[in-house]
C-alpha cells in the first residue's frame, strides 16, 4: 500500500462490529456494500441497530458544496455518540470523494479520523485496519482525486444490483485469518427466508442479485420439499424468479465447489460466468502452511472442470504475498499459478499478522520491503491478465445491466456477465438491460456498442 502513516496515540483492540454511513450518490452506495462485504469477510459484523460500532467507516460524498465541513461534524457526533464507559473511542474511517479529494487536510484537521481511505484503494481497507489498531493514522488515496459525480437513483428501490447473504462464519481455519475466531462456525440462513428475501428484492427492482458469504459454497439448506440442497440447488430455484435476470455469488472456497455447482454454471443460463475463487498462495509448502487444505494442482483442476462447461468463464482470486516462511521460489510458484489461470480481475493483500491467529507467531515473518517488492509484481501480473482478458472480449456480444450514471454527460455505466464495466453514450437509465458489442477495452473498462436495449 502506498500509504501515508502517521503516529497515533495508542494500540486498540481489533474492531468487531462496523457501521459504514454512505452519502450520495448510488455508487457511494455501492461502494459502502462492497467495504461491508469486505469487512463482513475481515470477521466483523455490522452493529446492530441503535448500538455503537467499533468501527465507523464515513462514506463520503463531494457532489454538494461544504461537504466536507458536514464530514467533520459527523466525526465531532460519532465521537459524542460513541463514547463507551471505559472511555475508548470507535476506529473512524473516512472514505469516498471528500477522502480522495482532502485526505491530508482530514487528517491534519480531525485528529479522531484513524484511516482516509480514496474510492480506489477500498480494497485494502483490511489492511489499513490492522494498522490502525497497531495505533497509527493510515491515508491511502491512491490515484488521482476524481470527483465523481454520478446521478442519484431515478427511483427509491434497492437498485438493479442487490446483495443477499445468504451464509455466514467459516469453518476453514486458515492459520492467517481472524474470521472463524470473530464470526464463529458456518452457519446457512434458511431457504425459504432466502427465497422469499429476494422476492422482495427483485419486487423492489433488482434485476441482479448477488448471494453474499464468507463461504458462500458452504451454503446448505432444505428446500420446500424438504430435499436437502446446496448452493447450487438455492441458484437453480432463484432462477425461477421472473424478473431476476442475473445471479452471482461470492465468496466461495476451493474446497466446497461441488459438482452440482461446477454443473451449474454450464447449464443455468442467469448465472453469470464469472467465479470468485480465493487461492491465496500458487506454492503447496504455503498453502499447506495456510492450511488451506487444497493444492495449487487440486485448484487448477477445479477451474479446469468449470472451464469445460463454462468456457466464457471470467475467473477472479484473492492472493496474500508475505506469508510467514514465504521464500522467493514459493513467490514464483504463484506468479507461475497466476500466468497459468489467466484472472479476469483479482484482489491481492500483504500478509498481515492478526492477533490469535497461528500465522502471527511463525517463524519467518517477511520483511515489509519484501512484500512490497512482490505485491507490485503480483500485481503487474494480475494486471497484465486483467488487460488481456478485456482485449479478448472486444467484439463479444453480451447484455449489458446499466447500474448508475457516468461522470460524462448522457454517459452510462453498466456490468458484462463476466463482471467487466461497459460504459455507453446515449438515452438510456439504471436498470436496462442493453444488448451490446464490446468495441473498446481500457486497462479498467469496456466500451460498448449498443445493439437493442432491454433485451
Ligand atoms: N493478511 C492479509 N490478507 C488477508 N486476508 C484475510 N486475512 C488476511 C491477513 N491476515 C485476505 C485473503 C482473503 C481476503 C478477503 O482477505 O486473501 O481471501
Ligand atoms: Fe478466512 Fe480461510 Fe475462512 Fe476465508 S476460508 S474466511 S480466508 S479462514
Amino acid at each position: 500500500m502506498s500509504a501515508i502513516s502517521t503516529p497515533r496515540t495508542s494500540p486498540v483492540s481489533a474492531p468487531r462490529t462496523y457501521r459504514v454511513k454512505s452519502f450520495g450518490c448510488q455508487m457511494n452506495v455501492y461502494d459502502g456494500q462492497r467495504m461491508e462485504e469486505l469487512l463482513a469477510h475481515q470477521g466483523i459484523a455490522p452493529a446492530p441497530e441503535g448500538e455503537q460500532a467499533d468501527l465507523v467507516v464515513l462514506n463520503t460524498c463531494h457532489i454538494r458544496e461544504k461537504a466536507a465541513e458536514k464530514v467533520y461534524s459527523d466525526i465531532g457526533r460519532i465521537i459524542k455518540d460513541a463514547r463507551r464507559e471505559d472511555g475508548t473511542q470507535p476506529l473512524i474511517a473516512v472514505a469516498g470523494c471528500v477522502a480522495q479529494a482532502e485526505g491530508e487536510e482530514i487528517m491534519a484537521r480531525a485528529p479522531a479520523v484513524t484511516m482516509v481511505v480514496g474510492p480506489q484503494a477500498y480494497h485494502r481497507l483490511p489492511e489499513m485496519i490492522a494498522r490502525a489498531v497497531d495505533g497509527e493514522r493510515v491515508t491511502d488515496t491512491d490515484m488521482p482525486a476524481d470527483a465523481k459525480f454520478a446521478a442519484l437513483p431515478k427511483r427509491r428501490s434497492v437498485g438493479p444490483t442487490a446483495f443477499l447473504t445468504v451464509q455466514e462464519g467459516c469453518d476453514k481455519f486458515c492459520t492467517y485469518c481472524v474470521v472463524p475466531y470473530t464470526r464463529g462456525a458456518e452457519i446457512s440462513r434458511p431457504y425459504a427466508d432466502l427465497i422469499a428475501e429476494a422476492h422482495r428484492l427483485v419486487e423492489a427492482g433488482a434485476k441482479e442479485i448477488t448471494l453474499l458469504g464468507q463461504n458462500v459454497n458452504a451454503w446448505g439448506g432444505e428446500n420446500g420439499k424438504g430435499q436437502k440442497v446446496g448452493l447450487d440447488g438455492l441458484i437453480r430455484d432463484l432462477a425461477a424468479i421472473d424478473g431476476l435476470a442475473r445471479i452471482r455469488y461470492t465468496t466461495s472456497h476451493p474446497n466446497d465447489m461441488s459438482d452440482g455447482l461446477i454443473a451449474a454454471h454450464g447449464e443455468v443460463d442467469k448465472l453469470m460466468p464469472f467465479l470468485h475463487l480465493p487461492v491465496q498462495s500458487g506454492s503447496n509448502a504455503i498453502l499447506k502452511a495456510m492450511n488451506r487444505s487444497h493444492t495449487a494442482e487440486s485448484y487448477l483442476r477445479l477451474l479446469e472442470r468449470v472451464r469445460e462447461v463454462r468456457p466464457d468463464i471470467a475467473l477472479s482470486g484473492d492472493f496474500i504475498v508475505g506469508f510467514p516462511g514465504e521464500s522467493e521460489e514459493h513467490f514464483a510458484e504463484t506468479i507461475a499459478l497466476i500466468d497459468a489461470v489467466g484472472y479476469a480481475q483479482a484482489f491481492s493483500f500483504k500478509y498481515s499478522p492478526r492477533p490469535g491467529t497461528p500465522a502471527a507467531t511463525m517463524d519467518d515473518q517477511i520483511p515489509g520491503e519484501v512484500m512490497d517488492d512482490r505485491l507490485q509484481r503480483l500485481q503487474a501480473a494480475l494486471n497484465r491478465d486483467q488487460h488481456a482478458f478485456n482485449q479478448a472480449s472486444l467484439g463479444r456480444t453480451c447484455d449489458v445491466l446499466i447500474e448508475r450514471k457516468g461522470k460524462l454527460p448522457g454517459q452510462w455505466l453498466g456490468k458484462s456477465p463476466w463482471l467487466q464495466s461497459v460504459h455507453f453514450q446515449g438515452d438510456y437509465g439504471v436498470g436496462d438491460i442493453l444488448r451490446a458489442e464490446l468495441v473498446q477495452a481500457g486497462p479498467n473498462s469496456l466500451t460498448g456498442r449498443v445493439i437493442a436495449q432491454n433485451a
